[in-house]
């Protein structure tokens, strides 16, 4: 078959599972199963104007006749089926718990109790969470370090060598990329490596739903030889919040059904009709528009862009930093400014521009912005943005001041139990000051940037607990801490 002839006999542009909940929703079925709304007619009237008698229809049960049983190949798993083909996974599996659900699913499946693996120093709490669920136990790769910015990068496949040299007996590797900052690792070379070390490579492509679908955007993970890779695809690529895809690669080092398995578990028996159908909407859009919209983003960008370089103190973190160690490519779905020169932190512009112009970022830390740019962006509301940053900086420029970044801490801590005995241990809350040098039964991330800084089973060291405290106090937040001041912490009882 040409090209042509596979183009024209494509299913991309159906949604069945969409469709079927729409034929099933709007029929008038009698609905004398769960939910107890009845589609609509049981609900709030706050709740019924707010989001409409529409999504009440459509909020549609499992097991439905004609929607995800009764016929085979049900609608459902049509959907999941395209959702494969458009990102050239051998199966995909729609997830109602965010990418998160995928990391746990993932640590379940691929680093069973006493186990371990290879992770990501800088992943996703959830690749942690999900260790402590499943038992296994995590040798670190460290990303780059920009210490002048106090951004993590990427792992270079030479990190991620050497760390799988030192651990023989991982069962697979765990990596991020993109970045927060959007940008992208050598999967090819990381991919390689895992492959000669005999283990599988897990990409965390959360950022990154929708590479591989321009040519101008950094490679799908899948197409540089990942073996698993997860997608939050509510992240950038049209889905609705909470919803996410997480691909088989076409290897067999990742266990088919034992993954299978591991999404079971994590999975309500009750999965969102409306969140499931917007996967199914977003892959459709992805597969059959996405170039173009993407294109139309991509032609929107420079000028603002322009714009945005052209602010005294501002520089851009783009395609410039890309050969640089752990930056292999670099999404420019994201904006990211270094504001060091204005003399004010980028969490101080944030709420300049939250209080004048009702604008809201992704993330900002002491030197950067990170904006999110989505599909189908006209250069009028680039230039908007472009604009109030111009107007906020201007007006709150601290001339002849540099801002510092927090530097993360140097020392990695050394992890002296697995997360899952420290986090299910016996726990005892105790000041931070007296913490120090005891091992933590919670995974504490400063935010920004949301990179735990101490996790389960590691011991607190002072230079960790002045992080967390300087990030605090410089109008941060951290993430997982019992104590939302940080006065105390919990730390497994000495015997
Ligand atoms: C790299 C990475 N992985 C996983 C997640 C979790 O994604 P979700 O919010 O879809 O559960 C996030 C969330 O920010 C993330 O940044």
């Amino acid at each position: 078959m040409s090209a042509d002839e596979e183009q024209l006999d494509s299913e991309q542009p159906t949604a069945p599972y969409l469709d079927a909940i729409v034929g099933f929703g709007f029929r008038g079925p009698g609905r004398f199963n769960v939910p107890g709304h009845k589609g609509g007619q049981g609900a709030d009237p706050g709740l019924r104007q707010a989001i409409g008698d529409d999504a009440l229809m459509l909020d549609v049960p499992a097991d439905i006749h004609g929607v995800d049983i009764g016929v085979y190949p049900s609608p459902y798993q049509r959907a999941e089926r395209l959702a494969a083909e458009a990102y050239g996974a051998r199966r995909s599996w729609f997830l109602t718990n965010g990418a998160t659900q995928g990391n746990h699913a993932l640590c379940l499946a691929l680093a069973p109790l006493g186990t371990r693996v290879v992770a990501q120093r800088n992943s996703h709490a959830s690749v942690v969470d999900g260790l402590v669920l499943s038992g296994g136990i995590p040798s670190f790769v460290h990303p780059e370090y920009d210490a002048e910015r106090g951004t993590a990068h990427g792992v270079t496949p030479e990190a991620l060598a050497a760390v799988l040299a030192a651990t023989p007996d991982a069962r697979a590797a765990f990596i991020v990329s993109p970045t927060y900052y959007g940008m992208a690792a050598d999967i090819e070379a990381c991919a390689r490596v895992a492959h000669d070390a005999g283990v599988a490579l897990i990409v965390d492509q959360s950022w990154g739903a929708h590479f591989g679908f321009h040519p101008d955007l950094p490679p799908s993970a899948l197409h540089c030889g990942a073996d698993a890779v997860l997608t939050s695809t509510h992240k950038l690529a049209g889905s609705l919040t909470q919803s996410a895809i997480l691909h088989l690669g076409n290897s067999d080092r990742v266990d088919e059904a034992r993954l299978a398995r591991a999404i079971r578990i994590t999975r309500s028996t009750s999965p969102n009709s409306l969140l499931l159908a917007s996967l199914d909407a977003a892959r459709r859009q992805l597969a059959v528009h996405g170039e173009q919209l993407l294109h139309e983003t991509l032609g929107a960008l420079p000028v603002a862009r322009e714009k945005l370089r052209s602010i005294e103190g501002v520089g851009l973190l783009d395609d410039a930093l890309v050969g640089q160690p752990g930056i292999a490519a670099y999404d420019p779905l994201r904006v990211v400014l270094d504001v060091r020169g204005t003399g004010r932190t980028g969490l101080e512009l944030r709420d300049g521009l939250r209080q004048s112009y009702d604008d809201h970022i992704e993330l900002a830390t002491q030197s950067t912005m990170v904006f999110i740019i989505g599909m189908g962006e006209t250069e009028a509301t680039l230039l908007r943005m472009a604009g109030d940053v111009e107007e906020v900086v201007e007006r709150m420029r601290r001339p002849g001041e540099r801002t510092l970044p927090i530097l993360a801490p140097v020392e990695p801590p050394v992890m002296a139990v697995p997360p899952r005995e420290a986090f299910l241990g016996d726990a005892e809350q105790v000041p931070v000051e007296d913490a120090v040098g005891r091992i933590s039964c919670e995974s504490i991330a400063g935010y920004p940037p949301g990179i735990p800084a101490i996790l389960p089973g590691e011991r607190l060291t002072a230079e960790i607990a002045r992080y967390l405290r300087e990030t605090l106090d410089s109008g941060g937040r951290l993430h997982g801490s019992s104590d939302p001041d940080f006065r105390s912490i919990h730390v497994l009882r000495e015997s």
